[in-house]
């Protein structure tokens, strides 16, 4: 049987725009657009369609995720900082009740204290930490596995 076609927004938060040079020993040394570029490929693997955006305003994100209502089957994002500090796009990711995946470049556990608490988490399917841009390809197929297997 055919699969409905799934698309899936992926939303960057502030601050990875300058991925590449941003403390690439953090981060590592891919830019967004390739990190981009690796995530379309794993998409067409995958065959869903995916959207991209990225934005250093806690607003436009929360826009952005609910313009992907009717629109998009999942987000998969990294919140960046506002991980750490947004009530609002927790509440928005809610809101929705779209199946959201959290990813992370670095492992937050193993940085600073204030990194270790996710506001976005309860309010994912999961969260997928530490293995760098591969994260963002872990994350996709983590979030493509759970829609294409939920049941509710
Ligand atoms: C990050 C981790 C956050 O703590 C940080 O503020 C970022 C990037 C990551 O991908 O490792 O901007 O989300």
């Amino acid at each position: 049987m055919a699969q409905a076609n799934l698309s899936v927004l992926v939303l960057h938060g502030p601050n990875l725009n300058l991925l590449g040079q941003r403390e690439p020993g953090i981060y590592g040394s891919l830019n967004l657009a390739e990190i981009n570029r690796l995530l379309e490929q794993e998409a067409a693997k995958l065959a869903v369609n995916i959207d991209f955006s990225q934005s250093n305003h806690e607003g436009v994100l929360v826009d952005k995720i609910h313009s992907a209502w009717g629109q998009h089957q999942g987000i998969l994002i990294n919140p960046g900082a506002y991980t750490h500090t947004s009530v609002a796009i927790r509440d928005a990711v809610a809101g929705v009740n779209i199946p959201t995946v959290e990813v992370h470049l670095s492992n937050v556990y193993r940085r600073e204290e204030f990194r270790h608490h996710s506001y976005i988490a309860p309010v994912a399917v999961g969260q997928i930490s530490g293995f760098g841009a591969q994260s963002y390809l872990l994350g996709l197929q983590a979030l493509v596995y759970h829609l294409r297997n939920q049941t509710n």
